[in-house]
C-alpha cells in the first residue's frame, strides 16, 4: 500500500524530474521496439555512452522485422565498440520470436524472451505498455533502500519498490534512475540538492560495497577488438593477432570463446568469420 509519506515524496520526485530529466533519445518513445534495443543496450552500458550506439541501430534497423531480417555481420558493425556483442545475435533471436508470436502481454511472458531479464521486461511493460511495475536494477535498489533506512535485497526490494511506486510508471521509474545517476550516487551523495532528502534515511543507512577490480576488462577489451577485426574482413589467429596488436595465445583463447558462443565461424581450417 502506497502511504502518505510515498505521495508527498512521489510528488516532489516526480515534479523535479519535469525539471531535470536527461533528454535521453529512448525517453517516452513508447515503441516496445525502442524500449527492448536501449534497454538491451543499456544493460551493461552507461547511458551516455549508448545514445550514439543506439541512435546508430536504429536508423540502421527501425523495427523488429527488419532487425529479425538482419546478417550478424551487419548487426556487429554497428554494435561492436558497445561491448558484450553476444547480446547483439541474442537480440536478433527476440526480434525473430517477436516477428513469428507477436509481443508477449505480460512481464512474465516478457522474460522468457532471450536477453531479457526481470529488469529489462519490467521497463519494457513500464515505459511501453504503462504497466504499474518497478524497474529494479542497483541504481533504484539504492535509492529505495535509503528512503527505508536499510539495505534491501530480493523480495525485500522487490515489495518496497513496488509500494513506492509512483504513476505514471514511466516517469516515476526514470526519475528514480536519474536521480540514482546525478544525486543520489552510491558515494558522495549530494542530499543538499535532493528533491526527497525530507523523505528519506540518507545515504549512511545504506552504502554499497565497493566495485570489484576489474579484471575481465582487457579481456572484453581483446574480445570487442577481435569481433572488430573480423567484421571488416575473415583472419587467421596469426593474422587477428597482428591486426588487433594483441598476443596469438590470447586471440586464440578468446576467438575459441567466440566461437562456442555463436559469434564466429571457422569457415576454413584456422580461418574465422563472423557466423550468420
Ligand atoms: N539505465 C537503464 N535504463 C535507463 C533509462 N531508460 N534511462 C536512463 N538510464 C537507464
Amino acid at each position: 500500500m502506497t502511504t502518505a509519506v510515498d505521495h508527498e515524496r512521489n510528488a516532489a520526485l516526480l515534479s523535479w524530474y519535469a525539471e531535470h530529466k536527461r533528454d535521453l533519445p529512448w525517453r517516452d518513445v513508447g515503441d516496445p521496439y525502442l524500449v527492448l534495443v536501449s534497454e538491451v543496450m543499456l544493460q551493461q552500458t552507461q547511458a551516455s555512452r549508448v545514445v550514439p550506439f543506439y541512435e546508430r541501430f536504429v536508423e540502421r534497423f527501425p523495427t523488429v522485422q527488419s532487425l529479425a531480417a538482419a546478417s550478424l555481420t551487419d548487426l556487429l558493425a554497428v554494435w561492436s565498440g558497445l561491448g558484450y556483442n553476444s547480446r547483439a545475435p541474442r537480440l536478433r533471436q527476440t526480434a525473430r520470436i517477436i516477428e513469428d508470436e507477436g509481443w508477449p502481454k505480460t512481464v512474465d511472458g516478457l522474460e522468457r524472451l532471450p536477453g531479457v531479464g526481470s529488469y529489462t521486461a519490467a521497463a519494457i511493460a513500464s515505459f511501453a505498455f504503462g504497466e504499474p511495475v518497478a524497474t529494479i536494477d542497483t541504481n533504484m535498489r539504492r535509492v529505495v533502500s535509503r528512503w527505508n533506512g536499510e539495505p534491501l535485497d530480493g523480495a525485500a526490494v522487490q515489495v518496497a519498490a513496488q509500494t513506492a511506486l509512483g504513476e505514471p510508471s514511466a516517469a516515476w521509474n526514470q526519475a528514480v534512475m536519474d536521480l540514482g545517476a546525478s544525486l543520489c550516487l552510491a558515494r558522495g551523495a549530494r542530499c543538499w540538492e535532493c528533491p526527497v532528502a525530507d523523505w528519506c534515511a540518507g545515504p549512511d543507512s545504506y552504502v554499497p560495497p565497493m566495485p570489484q577490480a576489474r579484471f575481465e576488462g582487457s579481456a572484453r577489451q581483446l574480445r570487442g577488438a577481435i569481433v572488430r577485426a573480423v567484421v571488416a574482413a575473415a583472419g587467421t589467429v596469426q593474422d587477428l593477432a597482428g591486426r588487433t596488436g594483441f598476443p596469438a595465445e590470447a586471440v586464440q583463447t578468446a576467438i575459441e570463446d567466440l566461437v562456442g558462443e555463436g559469434l564466429l565461424v571457422e569457415n576454413d581450417p584456422g580461418r574465422y568469420s563472423v557466423a550468420e
